[in-house]
């Protein structure tokens, strides 16, 4: 009985069930159909009744099938996994492959029509799973927390760069399920722990903590896989606002988060003051926002609410909740913490929507290093320091044709955030010569004296658009 798991992911492996597989076997259309959560096009496809497709009925789209030959119908029935009866067989969760190359378990999916989610409902991977994942750093660490684990999808990321898990949630059947997916997974000596925010860690020191928190902002909490209970958006503000607490030195934190945009006041501003205080650097981005409606609809609609006798009901509850805060939109976005060790932090909040080059982790700790370089960056140091221009920056002329001078030169970055900055023409001259040799300042005296422009001015000038420029990854330093 406990080598299922084992047994069971041989016989998922053996008969194709993984992404590429998977992908295969329903086509283009399907597979994107049901990334939209229509599964018409994917039930067509899977109605041969070979092994693949059952699987795929069974357990992706939570359809009853007949029980396939070799499937161990009744040690699943008995860990509860399926139901079976006179030949036909039901899952009772969602069990479907993931990129990592293993397998997550969840509750089933809800879709338009299914009965009302339970309150400790365990949600599967999707988009913001992979974009958590997508943003961890790379960086081989020796412990790794994931809090608020659900199906347990980041272990599954973290497993191949962390020496050791550990894995909270409060919801213990989330537990449950994240156990399965790492047994499928062959994930082993994972430390699960129930509990609430960092309860169950007091203790601890983390170099890594990733979390998905239950960051939907809603007036009452009523599903624990995405919402708090917290007033607001006080979950993520206090997961911040905490975590610094349960960081080894140098240690990283990175979470998703929603926040209030609320009348009279600067999301910056809200965000921004979750990290200060914190003794960390830390790095905000908004990569979405949305306005009241919008946002109570999407999640409506996550929970299969739309269509419902209540959906009026709960739609106008919301909003009205969101008017008596003056709530005037949402903003969605990544934070990352440093534990630097500095007495200078700096923390960083910005907002871009393009797109930008994955892993964002396998560069992540390189952009909180140059945020905090320029920060730290003492006047006197930059002229004696060395300059070079990134790897794939470009430079762009934009102008009336045949005009002798550009109205407008843009640096591109063409890899990791695909920054663009506006510059002036000595900065644009800086990037064409800096490749880590010279000094800045020869290197502005040669400038001043081919432009004709006063160098003390030249100087000055160069040095104030610089720094942004380092901050922003579009020039690495070296400083004596
Ligand atoms: C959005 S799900 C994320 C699941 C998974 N980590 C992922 O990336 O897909 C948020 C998880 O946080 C858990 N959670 C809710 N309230 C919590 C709390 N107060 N403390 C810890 N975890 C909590 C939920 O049970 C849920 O599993």
């Amino acid at each position: 009985m406990n080598d299922l798991p084992d047994r069971l992911r041989e016989l998922l492996l053996d008969a194709g069930y993984t992404i590429d597989g998977v992908r295969e076997r329903l086509g283009e259309v399907a597979a994107t159909a049901l990334s939209r959560e229509e599964t018409v096009p994917a039930l067509r496809a899977t109605r041969d009744g070979d092994l693949l497709g059952t699987l795929i009925r069974l357990w992706w789209l939570g359809v009853p099938v007949d029980a396939p030959a070799g499937l161990p119908v009744a040690d699943l029935a008995a860990a509860g996994l399926v139901t079976a009866e006179a030949g036909r067989i039901a899952s009772t969760v969602h069990l479907q492959p993931w990129e990592t190359g293993g397998y997550v378990v969840s509750d089933r999916k809800v879709r338009p029509g299914d009965p009302a989610l339970r309150k400790d409902h365990v949600v599967g991977a999707g988009g913001a799973s992979a974009n958590l994942a997508q943003l961890a750093s790379r960086r081989p660490v020796e412990r790794a927390l994931d809090l608020g684990t659900g199906c347990g999808v980041q272990v599954l990321h973290l497993a191949d760069r962390a020496r050791e898990i550990v894995a909270t949630d409060v919801n213990p059947r989330a537990l449950e399920l994240a156990r399965l997916s790492w047994a499928l997974s062959g994930i082993k000596g994972v430390d699960a722990r129930q509990g609430s925010l960092f309860d169950p860690v007091a203790d601890d020191r983390f170099d890594l903590i990733v979390s998905n928190p239950p960051f939907v902002i809603s007036p009452g909490g009523r599903f624990t896989y995405r919402e708090s209970g917290f007033e607001a958006d006080g979950f993520c503000r206090d997961l911040v606002r905490l975590a610094p607490r349960f960081l080894a030195p140098a240690g990283t934190c990175q979470l998703l988060a929603n926040w209030l945009h609320v009348d009279g006041e600067d999301w910056r501003d809200r965000v921004g003051g979750w990290l200060t205080g914190t003794g960390c650097d830390g790095w905000v981005v908004q990569r979405d926002v949305q306005d009241p409606a919008e946002y109570v609809e999407l999640w409506l609609r996550d929970a299969a609410e739309q269509g419902t006798s209540r959906y009026r009901e709960l739609y106008d509850d919301w909003l009205g909740w969101f008017a008596s805060m003056n709530v005037t939109g949402v903003g969605f976005g990544w934070i990352t913490m440093h534990d630097s060790g500095s007495l200078d932090p700096v923390v960083r909040v910005e907002e871009f929507g393009q797109r930008v080059e994955l892993p964002v982790g396998g560069y992540v700790d390189g952009v909180l290093d140059s945020i905090a370089r320029a920060h730290r960056l003492a006047d006197a140091e930059l002229p004696g320091a060395r300059l070079a221009l990134a790897d794939g920056v470009l430079e762009e002329r934009i102008g009336p044709p045949g005009a002798e001078d550009p109205a407008r030169i843009i640096l591109r970055q063409t890899r990791g955030l695909r920054r663009t900055a506006q510059v002036g023409t000595v900065e644009a001259a800086l990037a064409g010569v800096c490749d880590g040799e010279y000094p800045l300042d020869p290197l502005l005296a040669a400038i001043a004296e081919l432009t004709g422009e006063n160098p003390d001015d030249l100087r000055a000038k160069a040095l104030e658009a610089l720094r942004p420029l380092i901050a922003e990854g579009f020039f690495n330093i070296s400083t004596g």
